[in-house]
């Protein structure tokens, strides 16, 4: 099928194609074997002759090379899937000659060169996916007639050219028309007669004239009220902001930003009570932001920044229990930041910059237990001190509060925001010296203390933090600036406007240090050096998880477990610290009878922490696999975010050094004592190093199963629906489901998943 150059990917593929040529009516058979078996089972015969194959799924295949015309001789064909492989060059022409087709997923290959006009003649297809390739051209301009059953046109991330056709009206029974990162310019044409259109992609085109009439297709949509996605941001779309779009009553998704739209936000946005992600960001709205905003309760995007939107934040935004990010950034708005946003309990990110808002930071945003990705106030006019319960963020990464006016200490309690990488506090007014506080966050990569009033000396420990950038330019510091770490690099601090320091590397230009602690700072600096090798080696850089949120526990009642996490005063959990020397007693050396699993990334290993005895689950990435650091990072971004009953709970992440000095990256998760739910449905697979605790014979009840699927389903509504922007796991198969000591549900393995963000075109 591929013409490839090596010859044990052919085979592969071969095997493949055999292993999935065959209809599947109940989607269960995963190899030839399988394959074999059921056929056996169910006394129906299976196979016959490769030309009468009416459905060929060969997706994420690993294929490689182009694609073979003599496909086209597959005359039974009705659905073909290859996306996801690595097929290059010219779709083939004979794809054409497939007439039976009506479903043609390309997906995410590197297909080049025009699409063949062929395939827009091939009238029976419902669904027609060609998404991130490399196809260029026109759209041909009577798509719409020659294609008039499609349902599912999915063109996005390719470089397609041209108009639009306004033959597209003509396909209507599209449900999804997807368009979205090509180079499509010009007119959107009426799109009246899509009466079951619920999804309209074309942001990051050409299209619109930058003129008044560009949003009239909006209106030619006005009965469509189970529109759910309407995304056309990046364009040149110019118009007033159009009111029909509360009218949209289903509306889940609009997507307006980087446009040239002006105008109001309309007071009836609040009619869109399903509304989840409200960009319109970039553009030129003028006007407040109506209070109406606060019925939108399904809603966790909010951006409406780069706008000249004024008067003050409506504090109907702490009715959104939802929200998860927000973005007013660069805009006009005056008054406070209104404490209601305390009631935001699913706020990860907040940026409010360069707006004039004035007053205190309201401590209510201290006790936000999301808070973990940003506040951003910085270039505006808030006045008053940095509260101490600053160090309640204990998981926030970054911290802008530049260009204020805020006074005081900077707060000794910042040593608890321990996830810390951005600290930005110049130009304000804050006194006092450099709090030592800074010397626990190990995790900071940037320091912004310029244009202050801080004063006394430039404490020796920050040049042991693995800074990137320390701007401590213009305050009243005196006597030595160190010379190692980040201060061993003239580019990377800023030390300008402070008229007392000396000494430093030569590039400062800095007077020398009239006495001379240079030998003794220098001999404890190595000792100091080494020691911090030391402990840094030890304790890597560990990712603080979310805090717990307590939920509502099913009628099933659950023993509670022996978990390796303490609680501070307030009932916070604090995650361990676990070192890659913990890790390697805890198993004993990763010893093969520790071993509980494997996978395509990485190895599982049962742990057993020294300090309390608690059993845990060791998944160690193996990083010399391509894609392993990949899914690590991904892991670790999902699980940032995300906390349910019946997700595998992870206790911390280890980013270290093992003892050879490669690499290490380990996750700490809760030790399911009965293994996964494949372990139980296919006990043959299991290994002989797969050893389970509870050895009563491994058969689920009907009511067992039923617990199980409930538990599943629980966990990806909450994927789906009730987190914060919604979570895609894609990977979930039953040695994905763990199972605890009742037999509840874990899902687990995040290391495929997509967190879907306001471009949600794909
Ligand atoms: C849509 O279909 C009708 C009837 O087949 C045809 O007359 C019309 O020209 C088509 N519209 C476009 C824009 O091609
Ligand atoms: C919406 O429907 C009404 C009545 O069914 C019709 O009169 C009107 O023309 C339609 N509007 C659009 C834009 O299709
Ligand atoms: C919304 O729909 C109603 C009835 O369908 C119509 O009267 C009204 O003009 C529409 N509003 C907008 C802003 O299009
Ligand atoms: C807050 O939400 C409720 C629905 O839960 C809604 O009825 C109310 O109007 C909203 N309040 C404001 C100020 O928007
Ligand atoms: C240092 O801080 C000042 C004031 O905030 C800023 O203007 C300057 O760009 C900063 N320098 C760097 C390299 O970030
Ligand atoms: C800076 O600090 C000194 C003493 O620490 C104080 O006398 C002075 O008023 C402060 N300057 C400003 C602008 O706050
Ligand atoms: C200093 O840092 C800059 C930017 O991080 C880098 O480009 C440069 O190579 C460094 N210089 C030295 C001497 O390490």
């Amino acid at each position: 099928l591929a013409t490839t150059q090596n010859n044990e990917t052919e085979r592969l593929a071969l095997l493949e194609i055999k292993a999935k040529i065959t209809d599947d009516p109940l989607g269960v058979m995963r190899s030839w074997d399988d394959t074999i078996q059921y056929c056996e089972w169910h006394g129906v015969t299976c196979g016959g002759t490769y030309e009468q194959v009416t459905k060929l799924d060969l997706n994420s295949s690993e294929i490689t090379g182009t694609l073979s015309p003599y496909i086209g001789n597959l005359s039974f064909l009705q659905q073909l899937r290859l996306d996801s492989n690595n097929f290059v060059g010219m779709i083939p022409d004979s794809l054409g000659k497939l007439k039976n087709l009506t479903i043609m997923v390309l997906d995410e290959n590197m297909f080049n060169g025009i699409v063949p006009p062929s395939i827009f003649n091939l009238s029976l297809l419902t669904q027609l996916s060609l998404r991130q390739n490399e196809l260029e051209g026109d759209l041909p301009s009577g798509l719409g007639n020659t294609l008039p059953r499609l349902q599912f046109l999915s063109l996005g991330s390719n470089r397609f050219t041209g108009l639009i056709p306004a033959s597209i009206s003509n396909s209507s029974s599209l449900d999804v028309l997807q368009l979205s990162q090509n180079h499509l310019r010009g007119h959107v044409p009426s799109l009246h007669k899509l009466q079951r259109l619920s999804r309209l992609v074309l942001s990051d085109n050409s299209l619109g004239y930058d003129q008044d009439e560009d949003l009239n297709f909006v209106s030619s949509l006005a009965n469509h009220t189970h529109l759910l996605w309407l995304q056309i941001g990046q364009n040149n779309f110019k118009g007033v902001f159009p009111k029909t779009i509360c009218n949209f009553s289903s509306l889940a998704i609009l997507a307006l930003h980087k446009n040239n739209i002006v105008g109001e936000i309309p007071v009836c946005i609040g009619n869109l009570a399903k509304l989840q992600q409200f960009v319109v960001s970039d553009n030129r709205l003028s006007g407040v932001i109506p209070s109406s905003i606060g019925q939108l309760q399904n809603l966790y995007t909010l951006y409406t920044n780069g706008n000249n939107l004024s008067g003050v934040i409506p504090s109907s935004i702490g009715n959104l229990s939802s929200l998860s990010k927000i973005s007013l950034s660069h805009n006009n708005h005056i008054g406070e930041i209104p404490s209601d946003l305390g009631n935001c309990t699913s706020l990860i990110a907040l940026y409010f910059a360069n707006n004039s808002l004035t007053g205190g930071i309201p401590l209510q945003l201290f006790n936000l237990p999301a808070l973990s990705t940003m506040i951003d106030f910085s270039e505006n006019h808030l006045t008053g001190s940095l509260p101490e319960e600053v160090g309640k963020l204990n998981n926030l990464q970054s911290i802008l509060l530049n260009g204020n006016m805020l006074s005081g200490q900077i707060p000794s309690s910042i040593s608890r925001c321990v996830v810390l990488e951005y600290l930005y506090l110049g130009k304000n007014n804050f006194g006092g010296s450099i709090p030592d506080a800074l010397r626990s966050l190990k995790g900071l990569l940037e320091i912004d203390l310029s244009y202050n009033n801080l004063t006394g000396q430039i404490p020796p420990f920050l040049a042991d933090l693995q800074l990137r950038l320390l701007n401590l330019s213009h305050n009243s510091l005196e006597g030595e600036v160190p010379i190692r770490g980040v201060f061993n690099n003239a580019t990377n601090i800023l030390l300008s406007g402070n008229d007392r320091l000396c000494g430093g590397i030569v590039e400062l230009h800095l007077p020398r240090c009239s006495s001379s602690p240079d030998k003794q700072e220098s001999k404890q600096g190595h000792t100091k050096k080494l020691t911090v090798t030391i402990l840094s080696s030890f304790f890597g850089v560990i990712l603080v998880l979310a805090l717990v949120l307590v939920l509502l526990k099913k009628s099933r009642k659950r023993k509670k477990t022996n978990e390796p996490v303490s609680h501070d005063i307030s009932g916070h959990r604090i995650f361990p610290n676990l070192s890659y020397q913990t890790l390697l007693r805890a198993t004993n050396g990763f010893s093969p009878e520790h071993l509980i699993g494997s996978g395509t990334f990485g190895v599982v290993h049962k742990g057993i922490l020294e300090e309390d005895g608690s059993v845990v689950a060791i998944k160690t990435f193996n990083l010399e696999h391509h894609g392993a650091l990949k899914s690590f990072i991904a892991e670790c971004e999902v699980l940032r975010s995300i906390r349910h009953r019946n997700l595998l709970k992870v206790i911390t992440a280890c980013s270290s050094v093992d003892n050879q000095g490669r690499d290490f990256k380990a996750l700490v998760c809760e030790y399911m004592v009965n293994g996964s739910l494949e372990d139980w449905l296919h006990p043959s697979h299991e290994t002989s190093n797969v050893k389970s605790l509870c050895d009563t014979s491994r058969y689920l009840s009907f009511h067992q199963r039923f617990d199980i699927a409930v538990d599943v389903a629980f966990s990806l509504d909450y994927l789906h629906h009730q987190g914060g922007a919604p979570i895609v796991h894609c990977d979930l198969k039953p040695s994905n489901i763990l199972l605890d000591d009742e037999l509840v549900a874990h899902v687990g393995d995040f290391g495929l998943a997509k967190i879907l963000l306001e471009g949600v075109n794909n």
